[in-house]
């Protein structure tokens, strides 16, 4: 037997919506099952330079999260300075971000760890470049997706949309993440009620607004359900036979 790596690809309805907020807490509940963790960002738009270095902040938080240590040409192939759409960053740079860049650090990393979690950079339709956007991507990856759904109006179309979006590409959604990014959101309990009424994928937990930092984390991860997650990372979930 051998071992492979297996993932989740987090997507979200938009930026800001808690995709590296649970990407992280997804690598800390795999990390505490005893598996060799490594968050990989992409693409990461958005960078100030942190002792002679440029930095990404999600980069840098999933890097935290990991259990493995992966240099940054792996783990986050392309950091674009400007926090703007990534495509536009990069022609602004004078660089057109390559999946099949992507695909070979994944592949790496994949050796190195029992566990990646791939967080994509705003909505699942955000273009990488004038031909392939971040969904081309995750079907090039092969992962399960994970939708985290930044819980404000407007969330229903935008949790309806990406389901289509990754049932086109035949894809599999694993869950979804109800994220209470907006506290005062009104018939929020509604709102969740609509959209797992409409999409076919297990809600896999709902998180309430937390606003201090460390209480969040604890909470996201109970929120979580370990359980759900069980399953994809038992010993026989990542074994392969070895037929050579
Ligand atoms: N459940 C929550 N309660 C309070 N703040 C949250 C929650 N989820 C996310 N946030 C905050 O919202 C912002 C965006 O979250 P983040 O995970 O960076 O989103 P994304 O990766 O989708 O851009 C961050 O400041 C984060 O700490
Ligand atoms: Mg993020």
């Amino acid at each position: 037997m051998i071992w492979r790596a297996q993932g989740l690809f987090v997507t979200g309805t938009d930026t800001g919506v808690g995709k590296t907020e649970i990407a992280c807490a997804l690598l800390r509940i795999a990390s505490r099952m005893g598996w060799r963790t490594i968050g990989m960002k992409p693409v990461a738009a958005g960078a100030r330079r942190i002792r002679e270095r440029w930095r990404n902040a999600d980069a840098t938080a999933l890097a935290d999260a990991s259990t493995v240590r992966a240099p940054d040409r792996l783990r986050n192939p392309y950091l674009l300075r400007s926090p703007i759409a990534p495509h536009i960053a990069a022609r602004a740079a004078g660089i057109e971000l390559q999946i099949g860049t992507i695909v070979r650090a994944y592949h790496e990393l994949a050796r190195r760890a029992d566990w990646i979690v791939v967080e994509g950079a705003g909505g699942f339709c955000v273009p990488l470049n004038a031909h392939a956007h971040m969904g081309d991507l995750a079907a090039h990856l092969r992962l399960p997706i994970v939708l985290v759904v930044g819980m404000r109006l407007g969330c229903i179309s935008h949790a309806l949309l990406t389901a289509e979006a990754i049932a086109r590409r035949r894809l599999e959604l694993a869950g979804w993440v109800a994220n209470r990014i907006d506290p005062s959101m009104r018939y929020y309990r509604d709102n969740v009620a609509s959209i797992a009424a409409r999409i076919d994928a297990p809600l896999w937990g709902e998180v309430p607004f937390v606003a201090a930092r460390r209480v969040r984390r604890l909470t996201i991860e109970r929120a979580l359900k370990p359980a759900r997650l069980a399953p994809r990372l038992t010993p026989e979930a990542l074994a392969v036979t070895d037929r050579t």
